[in-house]
Formats: C-alpha cells, structure tokens, sequence
C-alpha cells in the first residue's frame, strides 16, 4: 500500500488579501481528489486552538507556532494541510518550514499579496477604517509590520488574477511537485 506524501501550503499576507478564500478554493478543488485535505485558517483557529491569544508579536508567534504544529503531524501523515494565517513575521513562517521539511514533509509558502491602498479601500470587515482611525492598536500593514516572503514558492497577486486562476496556480505547484497527479483529480470527476 502506498501512502500519499503530505504537504502544507502556507497561505501568508495581509488581512483581506484573500488568503481565506483562496484557501477555500484550493479545498474544493482538492476534495474531488482522493487526498485527505485539512484546512486550518486564522480567524478560525483564534476561536478555538489559539483562544486567548492577542496580536503582540509573541501572542502571533505563538498563534502561528500551533498552526504549524498541527500542519506538521497533519502532513506526516499523509495529509494536505492548507494553512492560512496573517503570519507576519518572517522568521517563525522560516521556522515552520523547517519544522515541517525537517520531518520529510514538503512546505509550499504562497504570498497572497494585494497592495495596502487596495485593501483600505475594500475593507471588507471595515478593520481599516478602525486601524487608520486608532481604534485598533497593532494592526498589520497600518500600525504593526508585515514581513513580506522573500522567496514564496508561488506568489499570487489577489488585485489583478481571479481567485480562480490564483487557485490553479498553487494546485499546479503541488503537481509540479509530484504531490498531487492531474489523474487523482480526473478520476473523481
Ligand atoms: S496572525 O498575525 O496571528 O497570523 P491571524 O491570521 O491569526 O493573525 O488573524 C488575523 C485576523 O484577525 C484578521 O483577518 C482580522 O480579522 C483579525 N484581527 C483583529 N485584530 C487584528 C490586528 N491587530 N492585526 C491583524 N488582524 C487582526
């Protein structure tokens, strides 16, 4: 019996880039294939793995150091992990990395970039507009820092490709990695 070899696709960048619903996307794609896929999301996690934790440095640090935690027993055993956190810091997303690669696992960093001017202006869960106005302290990319990726494997740029085509781009990646077979998808269809 052969086991599929596990992974993480780690979804960083700014809130309401996109991160969540590119994630989503990747999810419905991938459970038409036959691998186990897992999805571990920020907001979601905050409400129960990461209860209590704040956005000081060391609250997201720990935020983001459970995250990888479960992604990496996830992937030892054969599972896709699609984990998609703010992370903003670059040296615990490279701790991760090698948490996870160190295990045997693969780790696919995607920077879901979109310009800050685009995201004020979207604002989706009107957050922006209570940063800007000092209503909320230590928010990323207005009053606390992001650290972009320096060398994602795939970067997706959410202001100018569809979610559709961003999707695509981060499965192609796993197939250009021999972590998931065109077949695997085909066969279910
Ligand atoms: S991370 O920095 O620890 O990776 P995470 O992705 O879990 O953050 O959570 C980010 C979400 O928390 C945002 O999408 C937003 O909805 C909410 N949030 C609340 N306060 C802040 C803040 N100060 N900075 C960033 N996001 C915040």
């Amino acid at each position: 019996m052969t086991r599929n070899r596990g992974f993480t696709v780690w979804l960083t960048g700014l809130s309401g880039a996109g991160k969540t619903t590119v994630a989503q996307s990747i999810v419905n794609e991938l459970r038409a294939s036959d691998i186990n896929i897992e999805l571990l999301d920020g907001d979601e996690v905050r409400t129960n793995l990461s209860k209590g934790l704040g956005f000081s440095k060391e609250d997201r640090d720990t935020n983001i150091r459970r995250i990888g935690y479960v992604s990496r027993l996830l992937s030892r055993n054969g599972v896709g992990v699609i984990a998609s956190a703010i992370s903003p810091y670059r040296e615990v997303r490279d701790e991760v990395r090698q948490s996870i690669t160190s295990d045997g696992s693969e780790f696919i960093e995607v920077y879901v970039q979109c310009p800050i001017e685009v995201l004020v202006e979207r604002d989706v869960k009107g957050l922006y507009k209570k940063a800007l106005a000092g209503e909320i302290q230590e928010f990323t990319g207005v009053s606390d820092p992001y650290e972009e990726p320096l060398n994602p494997e795939v970067l997706v740029k959410t202001d100018s490709e569809s979610v559709a085509e961003s999707a695509n781009r981060i499965i192609a990646a796993l197939e250009d990695r021999g972590l998931l077979r065109r077949q695997q998808l085909v066969e279910v269809l």
